[in-house]
């Protein structure tokens, strides 16, 4: 069982995720949970180096297709030493952001144009070999929303993630639709909500995923 919570920058992601990782345990005491994130992995050594470099200067006027193999290198890395694993013995995996964010974010938001189209696919069709399927929950917000949340956190680390544009979150709100529309067993969540209001549907889409 593998979960994937994602969405714009802004959405409540975290939130979400450590309401699930306070609850899930008691509510499920027979399963065991693991949560992760991604660019990178929790643990993952490997793939952690992979995300300070995405993360650092140098990754900042890499083109899209070079981005969409090194996010895809990092995750398959995560996959490899991490989630399979995990699935393998029976734990249940909830990732911060998974593929959804390199369809979204690098193909979309970043323009990467076709040959970042045609790596994200090879890579997809791979992935859905390793794992066969999984649920995705998309956080859904407008960009103005998610932009004031955003702006309003103190004390983040300031990444070139963290200065893109207007426009630029609008293709990538755009892209997490498409892809609710093109993947199987993706839904979207109306994050404009309050945390409450939007926890209550995360967990039922858990629940139900996990009944
Ligand atoms: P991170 O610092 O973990 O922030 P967040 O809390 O928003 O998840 O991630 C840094 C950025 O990486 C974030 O803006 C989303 C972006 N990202 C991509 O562009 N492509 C991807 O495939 C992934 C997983 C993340």
């Amino acid at each position: 069982m593998f979960f994937v919570i994602d969405g714009v920058d802004g959405a409540g992601k975290g939130e979400q995720i450590s309401r699930l990782k306070r609850d899930l345990p008691s509510l499920y005491p027979e399963k065991e949970f693991v949560f992760t994130r991604e660019p990178g992995g929790t643990n993952v050594p490997l793939a952690e180096d992979i995300r300070s470099l995405i993360l650092s200067d140098r990754a900042k006027v890499a083109s899209g297709a070079v981005m969409v193999q090194l996010f895809g290198a990092s995750r398959f890395e995560h996959l490899e030493k991490l989630i399979l694993p995990a699935l393998r013995t029976g734990r249940v995996v909830v990732s911060d952001r998974f593929d959804c964010s390199t369809w979204a974010f690098q193909i979309a938001g970043q323009g990467g144009g076709k040959r970042a189209v045609t790596l994200f696919n090879v890579q997809r069709a791979l992935i859905e070999g390793m794992l066969g399927t999984w649920t995705t929950i998309i956080l859904d917000v407008d960009v103005d929303t998610a932009m004031q949340r955003t702006g309003n956190r103190k004390g983040q680390a300031h990444t070139h993630f963290d200065t893109r544009r207007k426009e630029f979150h609008e293709a990538v709100r755009a892209a997490f639709q498409t892809y609710a529309n093109e993947f199987r067993h993706t839904h979207i969540i109306d994050a404009s909500r309050s945390i409450d209001e939007v926890y209550v549907d995360v967990l039922e889409i858990v629940r139900r995923g996990l009944a």
